[in-house]
């Protein structure tokens, strides 16, 4: 799918689910209280488990907070990504390796100014540890409309959770009670760049019909 193909004006679901891809590089001119607002109210309409609704939304705005996490998500990027990164990257010189390039140089942007975003959005959940894939379960679609939202409202985010490499410091730092643990954090603002097409395998080659030798006919 190239840029030609998609309105990216568009607010047609289909459309923005096709242009939704990780914004890395933000503008921190600030967002309005009532874009955050709408973007919430988008995240509480999805699915989870029994309707319990643990999830609880924090919204960081606060500088120094911002600061002192951003350190520790550098942290795990130097210690932890990028050794695994490097370890993974394409070895001969071509096309792969010149878009592993672009990527990371994007990551390693966002590493750098992730406290510069104007606002996050930290989704959590009561009685939860980040670990347990259930409680995610029931979280992660929320962090997925709200990212859908903030496409659909011109605005970028990058679903984050790097940061769970050091989830005790962190927590400690937001100031979540005891028994909330963090799932992603979401850095928001006005993209510097423009919304593109998502680069994905075809349906054709992930998709299957009854069985896993007979691929779902596109
Ligand atoms: C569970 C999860 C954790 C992620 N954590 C990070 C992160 O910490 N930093 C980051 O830059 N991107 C993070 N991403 C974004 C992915 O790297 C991104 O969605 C993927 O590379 C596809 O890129 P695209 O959405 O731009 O097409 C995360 C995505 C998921 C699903």
């Amino acid at each position: 799918m190239t840029d030609q193909e998609i309105d990216l004006s568009s607010t047609d679901l289909f459309d923005i689910q096709r242009s939704m891809r990780a914004m890395r590089r933000l503008k921190p001119d600030p967002v309005p209280d009532a874009l955050i607002t709408k973007i919430l109210e988008a995240g509480i309409c999805a699915p989870n488990g029994g309707n319990t609704q643990k999830w609880r939304f924090l919204v960081i705005k606060d500088a120094e907070v911002k600061k002192a996490v951003q350190h520790y998500y550098k942290r795990a990027y130097d210690e932890v990504q990028k050794p695994r990164h490097d370890a993974h990257a394409p070895k001969e010189p071509g096309p792969a390796l010149d878009q592993h390039h672009r990527n990371e140089k994007a990551i390693e942007y966002l590493t750098d100014h992730f406290h510069e975003a104007p606002v996050w959005i930290v989704a959590c959940a009561e009685d939860a540890h980040s670990d347990a894939a259930a409680t995610g379960a029931s979280v992660y679609p929320a962090v997925q409309n709200m990212l859908l939202a903030a496409r659909a409202l011109g605005l970028g985010a990058t679903l984050t959770a790097r940061h769970l490499v050091f989830r005790e410091e962190v927590e400690k730092l937001l100031g979540l009670p005891e028994n909330f643990g963090s799932f992603a954090i979401l850095p928001i603002g006005y993209p510097m760049g423009k919304f593109g097409p998502t680069r994905r395998i075809p349906v054709s080659e992930i998709a299957f019909l009854d069985n896993f030798d007979t691929p779902w006919p596109t």
